[in-house]
């Protein structure tokens, strides 16, 4: 990576100086400068090159003196690191500057080796800030992401258990329902052999509720219901599944329920509309054990995956207006020496080779603020990597597809 160094002085030669003293730096691309003429253009240059690692400013210069650019600096960009030059006799004013945070000083005539080790010890210094930066944040990320997670399961479980029993009693019920409707259907047709000749009350009254009618779409009427509360259950079986909080151990699972689970969760968005067809899910389910592992974060990375394909399908559709059927594929296997194999690929818009460098960090995304987070993937490896000691690998193929490979041990501690 290139580091930038924004140079001001109002002394031109200044400028050739550097260029000609660090030409093979700069040439190599590992040094890049950009040169002001006082505070005022600094201020200006500055604005258009967010990327500037250090600054290095002359004291005494018209328009905005050293001093004054060291306090606006703080103001805009406190991480910024700025090292003052200024001559000798100047002692009062270098104080000064050191006193407002100016990282380190140089004093006129520049001695050019001093000041290529002064460059070099700053930047060093703010390559260490921004890694420490970047750690912090990865930490955050996957702080705030565990915590929103737990909470989500927590919920989802909660969820599901509260319409578990009302669902119980339509199902307990339904079924009550059907019989004793059966019977009074029966007695009426009783009635009907015996009596086919009603006074003219009854006889006004059938016609009025079209009896026959009736008699014939009550019963498909509760069958249709059953179906309902059935689809409920597996919902709710679903969710609870999904969001199994019995993850403090490890346990033994079945892979395969999990991706239904999510599927299921899914289903809305898999489900044609009006802009696009349906989206085809092919299996392609080996013979799998059971898994040991986490079910909950291991069904969150399913839950990733999917609705990243899913994502990408419907960019496909909405960019490329294509013939191709926008399909989901699943594999499973078992490889040898006891791991399993998990594919999951999608023909959408696949990804350029820069995405496919990035997409595993924390809050990469390509996707609207509103949409994407770019935390997904980034807690999927973490997952797969840190909690099950497997992988998670990804081959993609712009404008055809993508496949993401999840690999992890049957066992997680091999017994001897
Ligand atoms: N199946 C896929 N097809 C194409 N691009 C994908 C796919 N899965 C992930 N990506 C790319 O990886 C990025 C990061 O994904 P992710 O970490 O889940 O964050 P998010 O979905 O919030 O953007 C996405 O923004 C997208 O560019
Ligand atoms: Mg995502």
């Amino acid at each position: 990576m290139t580091a930038k160094i924004l140079v001001v002085d109002d002394e031109l030669p200044i400028e050739r100086l550097i260029c000609q003293q660090f030409r093979k730096k700069i040439r190599a691309k590992e040094l890049e400068f950009v040169f002001a003429h006082n505070g005022v253009e600094a201020l200006d240059k500055l604005q258009n090159n967010p990327q500037i690692d250090m600054v290095l400013t002359d004291i005494n210069m018209p328009e905005m003196d050293g001093l004054t650019l060291l306090e606006k600096l703080k103001e805009i960009e406190p991480s910024l690191k700025t090292v003052v030059v200024s001559a000798y006799s100047d002692m009062a004013n270098i104080r000064k500057a050191m006193n407002h945070d100016a990282f380190d000083f140089l004093t006129k005539p520049i001695d050019f080796q001093d000041l290529e080790v002064t460059i070099n010890r700053t930047l060093g210094y703010v390559q260490e800030l921004k890694e420490t930066q970047r750690q912090f944040q990865q930490v955050q990320t996957r702080l705030i992401q565990k915590e929103k997670m737990s909470a989500l399961g927590q919920l989802v479980a909660g969820v599901a258990h509260e319409i578990n029993n009302p669902v119980g009693f339509i199902a307990g019920n339904l079924t009550h329902a059907q019989s004793y409707i059966n019977d009074i259907l029966n007695l009426l047709h009783l009635y009907q052999q015996h009596y086919p000749n009603p006074v003219s009350d009854i006889q006004e009254e059938i016609e009025q509720i079209d009896l026959d009618y009736l008699v014939e779409d009550l019963p498909q009427l509760i069958s249709s219901m059953k179906v309902g509360v059935e689809r409920i259950n597996q919902i709710s079986v679903s969710l609870r599944n999904f969001s199994r909080s019995d993850t403090s151990s490890k346990v033994l699972a079945n892979i395969h329920e999990g991706i239904e689970s999510t599927l299921l969760i899914l289903r809305h968005r898999l489900k044609a509309s009006a802009a696009r067809p349906a989206i085809e899910v092919v299996k392609d389910y080996g013979d799998l054990p059971q898994v040991e592992c986490y079910p909950g974060p291991l069904n969150q990375v399913f839950m990733n995956i999917l609705a990243n394909a899913i994502d990408a399908l419907e960019e496909a559709m909405l960019k490329e207006k294509t013939e191709r059927s926008p399909t989901i594929k699943i594999c499973t296997e078992v490889l040898e020496g006891d791991f399993v194999e998990i594919r999951i690929a999608d023909n959408g818009v696949g990804m350029t080779e820069d995405v496919q460098k990035q997409l595993f960090e924390p809050m990469f995304t390509t996707k609207a603020t509103n949409k994407g987070t770019g935390l997904g993937l980034s807690i999927s490896r973490q997952i797969m990597v840190e909690k099950h000691k497997g992988q998670l690998t990804c081959s993609s193929k712009l404008g055809w597809g993508t496949e993401f490979i999840i690999k992890m041990p049957i066992r997680q501690i091999k017994k001897v």
